[in-house]
């Protein structure tokens, strides 16, 4: 059983550092893509502040389906280029959305949600998926935490046998 260390005080680097730790962590010695997307979405929605949603979509036949997350129910499907995450797909790139209110075409999956950031889950040069937070808090993320959500990501591949 993974106990969730404190993180209660760290700097955000620290905060990024400890997540990547602890991700390192929960996927020793497994290397089933559900189990470790599915306990990197619940270390995420545990240990960081102000998330209503944290969780995957993977690429299936060329769209968006709903993988392991945390929050409430959400959006099933997601076509590439519409919403943030699809749009992530289409650009193979992190978006941070200061305001979903302010971005054309944002998909609405809980009306809590004010702030969002997506990133790409990419092997090599192909999309396997998304990444996507979501916070109650407006400009709840900046450029530092996608950064930090590509390493974690980027770990998840490695350290995972995705099809
Ligand atoms: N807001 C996302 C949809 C997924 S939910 O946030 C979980 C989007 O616009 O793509």
């Amino acid at each position: 059983m993974h106990a969730l260390a404190s993180t209660a005080g760290h700097t955000r680097e620290a905060l990024h550092e400890e997540l990547l730790g602890q991700a390192r962590a929960l996927f020793t010695g497994e290397r089933d893509p559900l189990a470790n997307s599915a306990n990197l979405a619940a270390l995420l929605y545990h240990t960081l502040p102000d998330l209503n949603w944290a969780g995957f979509y993977w690429m299936k036949a060329g769209e968006l389906v709903l993988g392991p997350f945390q929050g409430k129910p959400a959006c099933v499907r997601i076509a590439v280029g519409r919403g943030v995450c699809g749009t992530a797909v289409a650009r193979r790139a992190a978006i941070v959305v200061p305001d979903v209110h302010a971005f054309p075409g944002h998909i609405a999956c809980d009306s809590a949600s004010e702030s969002e950031v997506v990133v790409p889950v990419l092997r090599g040069g192909e999309v396997l998926g998304v990444l996507d937070l979501d916070s109650p808090r407006q400009g709840r993320f900046d450029e530092a935490d996608a950064r930090a959500l590509e390493r974690l990501a980027a770990l998840l591949v490695e350290s995972s046998d995705f099809d």
